[in-house]
């Protein structure tokens, strides 16, 4: 059912923990199975110098979890916001049909922390509070 490349990151998935002191958090929960990810990424000079992520979920949103910092790693914030579902499964070299919403989670809650970190960055340049709809 899992490619060789999913089953790799499930069974080791990269750069699980937290941050302690994280620039941005990101939640994400799908009420249809339960399963729930927080992400937390670190900026320096714009650019995610480090991400970690926590969750509680299938194989393949554990494995998109796992892509998912993989690729977020070093990217500019706006580079960052360009990874979508689809970036994660293609670097996955796929997700069975049935399991493709469970790349929802990874990048979801990867735009959710870029959200608050931007945000966090307006309040300490003292810029007017903006609200950001997905
Ligand atoms: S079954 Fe819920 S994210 Fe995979």
């Amino acid at each position: 059912m899992y490619s060789d490349i999913i089953m790799e990151h499930f069974i080791n998935p990269r750069n699980i923990g937290i941050i302690e002191d994280a620039d941005g958090i990101g939640t994400l929960g799908d009420p249809d199975c339960g399963d729930f990810i927080k992400v937390f990424i670190k900026v320096t000079n714009d650019c995610i110098t480090d991400i970690k992520f926590q969750i509680v979920g299938c194989p393949a949103a554990i494995a998109c979890g796992s892509a998912m910092t993989e690729i977020s790693m070093g990217k500019t914030i706006d580079e960052a916001y360009e990874i979508v579902d689809d970036t994660i499964i293609d670097y996955l070299g796929g997700l069975p049909e049935e399991k493709a919403h469970c790349s929802n989670l990874g990048a979801g809650a990867l735009h959710r922390a870029i959200y608050d970190y931007i945000l966090k960055s307006f309040k300490k340049d003292g810029h007017v509070m903006v609200t950001v709809v997905e």
